[in-house]
């Protein structure tokens, strides 16, 4: 026989345990959310590409190339993340006026949570390719020459190495080469996605 004072006891600690449990969920069911969007989601990651050197061509002598060695500085910063990232193999294309004129081969690698990389890539301007697009005279009197440079880096998030995410990092970047100014500029706008 139970007493019927203990009865009402274990109900009410089961009204109260109940009860913390609801706080605790709804506490949870708040707390997890603002964490992933402030802290824990992947962040765009900062990317972009320079190439070097290329302020100091004189366009006129491109006329007497077929290809240009050119090296591509490639930074990726993670600062804003705290996760790391993963990525495979993948190739960069550089295009002007919509003609694939250099492939960057980027190989595989690893950056930390808030790191940074700084890759330099030894390429080939296919200046032959640019010539032979009927703009060029036109921008190199316009005084520049625009090329866009895209990558496409898929890998794996880790936080924590708990939790663990597919996602590819895109980036396009405007690169102009002001002939006359002897000016490289370089735009560029990244994307992380899941
Ligand atoms: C590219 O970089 C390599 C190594 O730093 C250097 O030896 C080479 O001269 C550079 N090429 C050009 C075209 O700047
Ligand atoms: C990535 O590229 C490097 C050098 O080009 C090569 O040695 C390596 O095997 C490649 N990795 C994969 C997974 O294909
Ligand atoms: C990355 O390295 C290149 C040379 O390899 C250097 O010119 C450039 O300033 C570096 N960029 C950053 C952001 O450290
Ligand atoms: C090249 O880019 C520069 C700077 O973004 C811009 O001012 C210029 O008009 C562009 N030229 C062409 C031919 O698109």
């Amino acid at each position: 026989m139970t007493k019927p004072g203990t009865a009402i006891n274990s109900r009410k600690g089961l009204k109260i345990c109940g009860g913390i449990t609801v706080i605790f969920l709804i506490v949870l069911a708040i707390v997890i959310p603002t964490l992933w969007f402030t802290t824990l989601k992947p962040k765009d990651p900062e990317i972009t590409v320079y190439p070097q050197g290329l302020e100091n061509i004189n366009p006129f002598s491109m006329l007497s190339m077929r290809n240009m060695p050119l090296n591509m500085t490639i930074t990726i910063n993670n600062h804003r993340n705290v996760g790391s990232f993963k990525f495979k193999n993948s190739t960069a294309y550089v295009t002007y006026r919509g003609d694939v004129v250099a492939e960057v081969p980027i190989r595989q690698n690893f950056i930390l949570a808030h790191g940074k990389l700084n890759i330099t890539i030894s390429t080939v301007l296919m200046v032959s390719k640019m010539i032979r697009n009927r703009l060029f005279f036109n921008d190199v009197g316009a005084g520049s020459l625009n090329l866009t440079a895209t990558a496409a880096l898929h890998g794996k998030v880790n936080l924590f190495n708990l939790l663990k995410m597919r996602a590819t990092a895109f980036s396009t970047c405007d690169i102009s080469f002001s002939i006359f100014r002897r000016q490289v500029k370089s735009i560029c706008k990244s994307k992380i996605k899941l």
